[in-house]
């Protein structure tokens, strides 16, 4: 399996866990990170033996304290600009697209570019000690990474733009009730709840699964039609192995297995 610099990628049944690891940074995201990040995301995509991703930090402080300040401090207009069109090309919008379910397992502060990179996930699982925000107005820029949009689109534009305009940051309770995470569970229960769920969605077709990703996804994406997509995605699914088997398991009354 190929070594990276700034992240770790473990595979177990199914599962793929990537630790973005510079602890010393709290994770922030520099460009050679998001570099292997898109390296691992496309990498697990393709691999055969991984059913669902779990994407989180290193050490217990910072899932990731967001995109790194000390990088983009110089940058022109025109830098500034690119940063963020390579961020969404590269990463954000990679994520929110994979073909197979990403889990945010967040075991700290989720900021800036780290709380847009858990909202890109399909599903948010925090600890207790999380801390959640987009606080980028405090530096004079706003989120660059799809925090304008995700963030309203899981919260509504009212919490929205108040967390965004205050900088502020929440609790993981706070972030359970606003409806941003899915769960908030004890540090030691976090990756072992991500488990919980990925062994359920393991169960499925992984071919549906990747039609009910792009036909949610639509819904939220400028010029695509949610429902249109719905049909097309539904009508895909039909004559597949996984549709074949899983409706003949259905019928023989025995359960199905899915293999991607
Ligand atoms: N970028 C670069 N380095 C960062 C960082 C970041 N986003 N966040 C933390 N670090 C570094 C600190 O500089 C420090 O490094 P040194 O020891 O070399 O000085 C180290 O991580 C530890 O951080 P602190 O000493 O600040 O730790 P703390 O416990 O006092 O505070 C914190 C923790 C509140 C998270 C604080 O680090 C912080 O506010 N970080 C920045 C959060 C932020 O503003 N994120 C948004 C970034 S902009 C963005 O993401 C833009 C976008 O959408 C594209």
């Amino acid at each position: 399996m190929k070594k990276y610099q700034n992240i770790l990628l473990s595979i177990e049944n199914q599962v793929a866990i990537i630790t973005i690891n510079r602890p010393k940074q709290l994770n922030a995201l520099n460009t050679q990170t998001i570099k292997e990040l898109n390296e691992c995301f496309i990498y697990c995509s393709k691999n055969l033996d991984v059913r669902v991703v779990i994407i989180t930090g290193s050490a217990d402080k910072a899932f990731v304290a967001g995109a790194d300040i000390k990088e983009f401090a110089d940058f022109s207009i025109e830098q500034g600009k690119e940063l963020s069109k390579k961020g969404h090309e590269s990463l954000f919008n990679l994520v929110e697209e994979l073909n197979i379910p990403v889990i945010a397992a967040i075991n700290g502060f989720a900021l800036g570019g780290g709380l847009e990179l858990a909202m890109a996930s399909h599903i948010r699982i925090a600890s207790e000690n999380a801390k959640l925000g987009l606080p980028e107005v405090s530096l004079g820029v706003i989120p660059g990474y799809g925090g304008t949009q995700r963030l309203s689109q899981l919260i509504g534009k009212g919490k929205s733009l108040e967390l965004i305009l205050t900088a502020g940051m929440i609790s993981a309770e706070e972030a359970e009730k606003l409806k941003l995470v899915n769960y908030v569970v004890s540090q030691e229960d976090l990756i072992p709840k991500c488990l919980e769920i990925a062994k359920k969605i393991i169960k499925n077709s992984p071919i549906a699964i990747s039609a009910a990703i792009k036909a949610v996804n639509a819904g939220y994406t400028n010029g695509l039609d949610g429902m249109e997509e719905e049909i097309k995605q539904f009508g895909s699914c039909f004559k597949t192995t996984d549709f074949i088997e899983g409706t003949s398991a259905f019928l023989e009354r025995r359960k199905a297995e899915f293999k991607r």
